[in-house]
């Protein structure tokens, strides 16, 4: 009986995997999906990294394996990181570091001219070497940068096999740089050591991995709301009927990703379109409000597109001045005014817990098109800011902000948000993982094999 199911369940399995194939990627031809299903292939197609919220500063970091022997090095996760740096001047030991010359392949590859010297010291060490290529890296949260050494050394990560996590594959010349130690004293989680890009840059580390494995230009990444379970990021094809197998049993979560198209900025940062932020019934910004165009010149297209940058290096969602005015001044008229608190930072609109059991209004955001619409979950938009008082989790950037909307960490939380740099688009759903009784630490296997 059981195992009639259990063969059921399998064909189901596999028929929902063709139709979706076909529904979703008509390049891809039956000849070659027959030819992908052979198990006997030792080239990883998804890669997995685990990622986890730091409480107190409510950003997300990954335990990144490195060196020879292979250690954890816990980095920050910067979206619009264009490489991955970590301090090395302390307590690195590993028999494959190396820091090519200048000039050399390694350094054009990672597009950096310079030569390094290094002062520091007279002797030796990783970070340390002169003739080296020098790589500028910078905190994305207190916004320093420094000067490292450009350096390579083994990198390694998870693959899966079938619904489960496989053994660790290897990057065995990582390219990264050493940076100098101070640059991670301020602004990142405990303990955290550097970060690690996944901007559209040379050697960011997805582009990295792409390139060594021969992936298909594809990161989804699922964060976790708790910062007691893992969420994580996958590298390669998720809609690969060979690799939906991970995500065998949230196969409508696949099927129900909406895709809007990405942007990426000369600095290798990720936008996509807002026309409106959506209260109730209420458009909060109209499609051609002056004050929705990112601020930045550096930014692609024309002043008249809503850009919002997406990045993990804010906790929460950051309007420039004008919209956060219109937007909580539109919010509050939809909540009970007896409710309202006095606002507790770094939030301007809170309020009593127990006043608003009624709930809170629906928060959209209308994309590209006005029928793509990114609900945001109001878990994902009301912050306990304290005990008993409830904010809404948007933050005031100022006038000089980076981008008109700059949608943060606890925005992207329990939702899987897919960067397809192939199709240039980004998917995500349109309703967070709850509705489908999932969350980002259950979605796939997490745990060691
Ligand atoms: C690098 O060269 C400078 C002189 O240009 C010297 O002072 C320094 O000690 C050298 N560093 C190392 C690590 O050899």
């Amino acid at each position: 009986m059981a195992r009639n199911m259990a063969h059921i369940l399998h064909i189901l399995v596999i028929s929902l995997s063709y139709s979706f194939l076909f529904v979703s990627s008509s390049s891809q031809d039956s000849q070659s999906l027959y030819h992908n299903s052979q198990p006997t292939s030792s080239k990883p197609n998804l890669l997995v990294l685990p990622v986890q919220e730091d409480a107190s500063t409510g950003l997300h970091w990954a335990n990144i394996h490195k060196r020879t022997p292979l250690m954890q090095v816990p980095l920050l996760l910067d979206l619009n990181g264009k490489h991955l740096w970590v301090t090395c001047s302390q307590h690195y030991s590993s028999s494959t570091y190396q820091a090519p010359f200048c000039h050399s392949t390694q350094c054009s590859r990672a597009n950096t001219h310079q030569c390094f010297t290094c002062t520091d010291s007279t002797t030796t060490r990783p970070g340390c070497h002169n003739n080296t290529c020098g790589l500028l890296s910078s905190n994305p949260v207190t916004q320093e940068s420094g000067l490292g050494e450009l350096a390579q050394d083994v990198l390694a990560i998870h693959s899966t096999h079938g619904s489960k996590l496989g053994p660790m594959v290897k990057v065995p010349q990582f390219l990264f740089s050493c940076a100098p130690s101070f640059l991670a004293q301020k602004g990142l989680p405990n303990n955290v050591q550097g970060a690690l890009g996944l901007g559209q840059a040379p050697i960011s580390l997805q582009n990295q991995l792409f390139s060594h494995f021969g992936l298909k230009r594809q990161f989804s990444v699922c964060l976790s709301r708790y910062s007691t379970s893992n969420g994580a990021i996958l590298f390669g094809d998720i809609n690969d009927p060979n690799n939906n197998n991970y995500i065998h049993n949230s196969l409508d979560v696949l099927h129900d990703l909406v895709y809007t198209p990405l942007t990426i900025s000369k600095q290798g940062e990720y936008f996509i379109q807002v026309n409106a932020i959506r209260v109730n019934k209420h458009l909060v910004i109209p499609t051609k409000n002056p004050f929705i165009s990112p601020s930045s010149t550096s930014y692609h297209g024309s002043g008249e597109i809503g850009g919002a940058l997406i990045t993990t290096t804010h906790p929460y969602t950051v309007l420039s001045h004008s919209i956060f005015e219109v937007f909580t001044q539109v919010f509050a008229n939809n909540m009970p005014k007896q409710a309202q608190v006095k606002a507790v930072g770094p939030f301007g609109l809170c309020y009593d817990s127990r006043k608003i059991s009624g709930g809170a209004p629906s928060v959209d955001l209308i994309l590209d098109k006005n029928d793509a619409v990114w609900r945001i979950s109001s878990e994902n938009f009301m912050v306990q800011a304290q005990d008993g008082v409830s904010c809404l989790g948007f933050v005031d950037g100022g006038v000089h902000a980076r981008a008109g909307i700059a949608l943060g960490a606890h925005h992207l939380e329990e939702n899987l948000v897919v960067f397809d740099l192939e199709r240039s688009r980004v998917g995500f759903n349109s309703n967070s993982l709850k509705s489908y009784g999932k969350t980002c630490s259950n979605l796939f296997d997490l745990n060691n094999p």
